[in-house]
């Protein structure tokens, strides 16, 4: 009987039924689809471009204004693509995008980015809440969290501000190579994760 590689398949159709070979086989093949990841979630981005009507600019235009004004800030590189992906989640996940969003990006940058990235649908309800009858203070339930000051400048001058169609926004292209870089990295490794470690998001 020929294996699993000289098939381009395993054998069995139940996984309880695999064998070591044929489990090395697709290990194989899942770590050669995620090297795909980067560009899937550029693919993602794009199609945010015709969605969520009714702001003045597209879901991708906005966040494409986060991520560059993240870069004009001089944020590093983990920030930067958390901005970028921040509200990715809104294609398949519109009642909890920013948790979708924080699972895509946990493996592959800094604690704290991932931390603004979950946090930010609550900390963004001080703008508006009180106009959609929802909890304005969510946000407070975090109070003297190590990340809380962190996320409500994520809100304030990356989120909340890049709704604005004359602001000079960068296109996905410039921002592609960085997504590439970060989706690259060696997953939950503990030198990207950088536990507790606050890098600022405005450049001294
Ligand atoms: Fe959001
Ligand atoms: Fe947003």
């Amino acid at each position: 009987m020929k294996n699993a590689t000289e098939q381009g398949h395993v054998s069995f159709t139940a996984m309880k039924d695999g064998s070591a070979e044929d489990y090395a086989f697709l290990t194989e093949h899942e770590i050669e689809y995620a090297k795909g990841t980067a560009d899937r979630l550029l693919t993602a981005l794009a199609s945010l471009d015709g969605g969520l009507s009714g702001y003045q600019i597209t879901r991708l235009d906005h966040s494409l204004q986060a991520a560059t004004r993240a870069e004009r800030d001089g944020a590093d590189t983990d920030w930067i693509v958390s901005a970028l992906l921040h509200d990715i989640g809104d294609i398949f996940a519109p009642y909890n995008h920013d948790e979708y969003a924080a699972t895509i990006l946990r493996p592959f940058v800094r604690e704290q980015c991932t931390w603004a990235v979950e946090k930010h649908g609550d900390f963004q309800l001080i703008y508006y809440g009180q106009h959609v009858g929802a909890d304005s203070h969510k946000r407070d339930q975090y109070a003297g969290h190590p990340y809380f000051d962190d996320c409500a400048s994520f809100c304030e001058r990356w989120d909340q501000s890049s709704f604005d169609p004359a602001y000079d926004t960068l296109p996905l292209e410039h921002f592609a190579n960085r997504v590439r870089e970060v989706f690259a990295r060696s997953p939950y490794d503990p030198a990207v994760l950088k536990q507790g470690a606050r890098e600022p998001l405005v450049a001294s």
